[in-house]
């Protein structure tokens, strides 16, 4: 077992993670604010991107330390790296609050790793500014050697913990060519989301009337149940986004139209199906992930009354 394995199994890190994590629940309640920070609105998480930005400026730094004359751009870049993993900080704090237990163990030691490297440059660009050069090299020196631990483990986080990637079913994988039938309309309750199976894949099923709507089931952010979340819409006064299910782990909003995010923290849209329904009232889907080309091919195919 690795060093990022026993982080991950140590219960001895859960009062702190609890603390803390509440600590930024509450600082951060669900809106704008919170969406800009997972990167709702570019579509990816933003944290990734930001903290390449003082790794950069501190790993530049550190090589400049190796050649003479370089002073001056060491400073400069060291103190752009501080200034940078403000930004990246705040989105990891707001990323690391909505993970399991067990994913935000890792990710405290991360984030630990990445303070102590901004108090070691901080310490460092102090030394340089104070006329202590050697030092100031020294600590930058174990700067980066902090933040190379904080990066091991973040890469930990997102790819072997999947903290980050959508953890919806690959549903243009696992769906079949064609137009597939689901069920009867009338086995479907109306207004009350239901989970439906589709060889390996659970989908999120709601009617409203004879209009079906059909989502993968498992929650992009981190694969929670969509089919147990609450449905709010236009109608109740809870949602100016018509239809939208609100996942029950931590919350991220998607329109059940197309699957498009509305709030955080997921960043990717819920995969979604095209729905048509039969004259003998048979409920078809197919996946909408599908290229232009092979849909043509399939309707010219497979000819049906539009719903
Ligand atoms: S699993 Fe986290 S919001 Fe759905």
């Amino acid at each position: 077992m690795d060093i990022a394995e026993r982080i991950e199994r140590s219960p001895a890190l859960d009062g702190v993670v609890r603390s803390l994590s509440e600590g930024v629940v509450r600082a951060l309640p669900a809106g704008p604010r919170a969406d800009a920070l997972h990167g709702v609105p570019f579509g990816q998480p933003a944290h990734p991107a930001l903290v390449r930005l003082p790794l950069g400026c501190w790993t530049s730094a550190a090589l400049l330390d190796l050649f003479p004359g370089t002073e001056r751009a060491a400073q400069t870049l060291i103190a752009a790296g501080i200034a940078s993993s403000v930004p990246a900080t705040a989105t990891g704090l707001a990323d690391w609050s909505a993970l399991h237990r067990h994913q935000q163990r890792v990710g405290l030691v991360h984030a630990a790793s990445g303070a102590c490297a901004a108090t070691l440059f901080s310490a460092s660009l102090i030394a340089r500014l104070t006329g202590f050069s050697k030092a100031g090299k020294v600590l930058s020196a174990s700067g980066l050697t902090a933040a190379t631990v904080g990066g091991y483990l973040g890469g930990h986080l997102a790819l072997r913990l999947g903290a980050g990637a959508s953890h919806a079913e690959p549903i243009g994988h696992l769906a079949g060519l064609g137009w597939h039938d689901l069920c009867p309309i009338d086995d479907l309750p109306d207004g009350r989301p239901v989970r439906r199976q589709l060889g390996y894949l659970s989908l999120f099923v709601l009617r409203r009337g004879p209009e079906v709507s059909v989502l993968a089931d498992h929650c992009a952010h981190l694969g929670g149940p969509l089919h147990q979340g609450r449905v709010v819409s236009d109608a109740d006064g809870a949602s100016t986004d018509g239809d939208c299910v609100i996942c029950p782990w931590h919350g991220s909003t998607f329109r059940v139209s197309d699957g498009s995010v509305v709030h955080g923290p997921a960043t990717a849209r819920q995969p979604s199906f095209r729905c048509q329904i039969t004259e003998t009232g048979m409920v078809q889907l197919q996946p909408r992930t599908l290229d232009r080309r092979a849909r043509r091919r399939r309707s010219a195919s497979r000819p049906r009354s539009p719903r």
